[in-house]
């Protein structure tokens, strides 16, 4: 049987401070019906002070090991916008912090298609034979890129963690990344930016602060389209038709998408695991909290054919499909 990346361990863990619309309603001109209605989103976790990412991938890569019952891994790749500073890398610090000693640790940036960039170079990696174990953690502190006073982006953005293990296997058991694809587009880089703070705006004398500014109506329309030919191409990769699909674990950016792109492919509004309503937008962590949330309510199961389609600024996207496996996992 050909060799495969298997997913074996799953954990995640969002901050416990949590911001409700209504607290944001407080404090700009918004209202918890527009959020929820326009959204679906009703609350979102943030970082305290002194918090950051770094302290959020180490809860989560904790619990994803635990799940697995692996007490070290090969490699660590961590999918990161918001990483604790611009040099070093937080990836190191994550592997010192879990005990993982001098393991190859390294951060990546595909923001809300982060996590399955990470799977797919993890998978490389277990695929060539360099690694017999991957931790892919996805981890963001996205409130500390949102202007305060920005109503377009604040009330969307949360902040959290999502982690998994891979192990070297088999392509026909349950957890093996049966298909991954992952795409980019630099011609729409401009749908989300953060300008401030990177090496452009140093260069140009530029100062402004780092906030992230979005195009949220055809951002809105790229991310159907492209997440719905990214579902489509992977379900056809593996050989399933899309009517034999169970879970759609796509990137909680907003609740119209998710159910937009399933109609696209024919498929009813339950087949959407949907998450954002606790967390936001978590970008590269979006995904593994929503099957860790899929888990602990049940609504993932053992057996389920599972596609997880993302899109995200630069633009990037991609999608995964595995026959979701036994694991067991804490609570995040
Ligand atoms: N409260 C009240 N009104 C608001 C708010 C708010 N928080 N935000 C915007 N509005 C207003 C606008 O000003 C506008 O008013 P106008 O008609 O008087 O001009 C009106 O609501 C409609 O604005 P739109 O931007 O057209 O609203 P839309 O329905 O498109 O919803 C949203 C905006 C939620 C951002 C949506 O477009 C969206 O979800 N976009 C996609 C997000 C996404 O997929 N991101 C990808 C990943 S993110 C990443 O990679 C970092």
């Amino acid at each position: 049987m050909p060799r495969a990346a298997v997913l074996s361990g799953l954990g995640a863990w969002v901050p416990p401070g949590t911001l409700t619309n209504e607290k944001l309603a407080a404090e700009l001109d918004t209202s918890d019906e527009w959020i929820r209605t326009r959204t679906g989103i009703g609350r979102r976790h943030i970082i305290s002070a002194g918090m950051c990412t770094s302290d959020l991938a180490v809860e989560a890569g904790r619990r994803a090991l635990e799940s697995a019952g692996a007490a070290t891994v090969d490699y660590l790749l961590l999918a990161t916008t918001t990483p604790d500073r611009l040099c070093p890398a937080t990836g190191p610090e994550v592997a010192t912090r879990l005990g993982l000693g001098t393991i190859p640790a390294f951060d990546l940036s595909a923001v809300c298609s982060g996590f399955l960039y990470g799977l797919q170079t993890g998978r490389a990696l277990v695929l060539a034979g360099l690694a017999e174990s991957v931790l892919v953690v996805g981890a963001e502190s996205f409130s500390t890129l949102v202007d305060p006073e920005d109503r377009n982006t604040r009330p969307i953005f949360g902040d959290g963690a999502g982690a998994v293990v891979l192990r070297a296997g088999h392509s026909d058991e349950p957890g093996a990344l049966r298909a991954v694809n992952v795409h980019s587009d630099g011609s729409l880089a401009e749908l989300i930016t953060v300008a401030g703070g990177g090496a452009r705006a140093r260069a140009a004398g530029d100062d402004r602060p780092a906030h992230i500014r979005m195009r949220g109506r055809s951002t809105f329309m790229a991310a159907v389209s492209h997440m719905e030919a990214v579902t489509r191409q992977t379900v056809d990769e593996v050989g399933w038709q899309l009517a034999d699909v169970d879970r759609v674990v796509g990137h909680q950016a907003n609740v119209r998408i998710l159910h937009s792109l399933v109609k696209h492919l024919g498929l009813p509004e339950s087949a959407a695991i949907v998450h954002l309503h606790a967390v936001g937008n978590t970008a590269a962590a979006s995904i593994p909290l929503a099957l860790h949330h899929g888990v602990t309510t049940g609504r993932l199961g053992v057996g389920h054919r599972v596609v997880t389609p993302a899109f995200g600024a630069g633009a990037t996207w991609g999608a995964a499909a595995l026959v979701w496996p036994d694991v067991k996992v804490l609570p995040g």
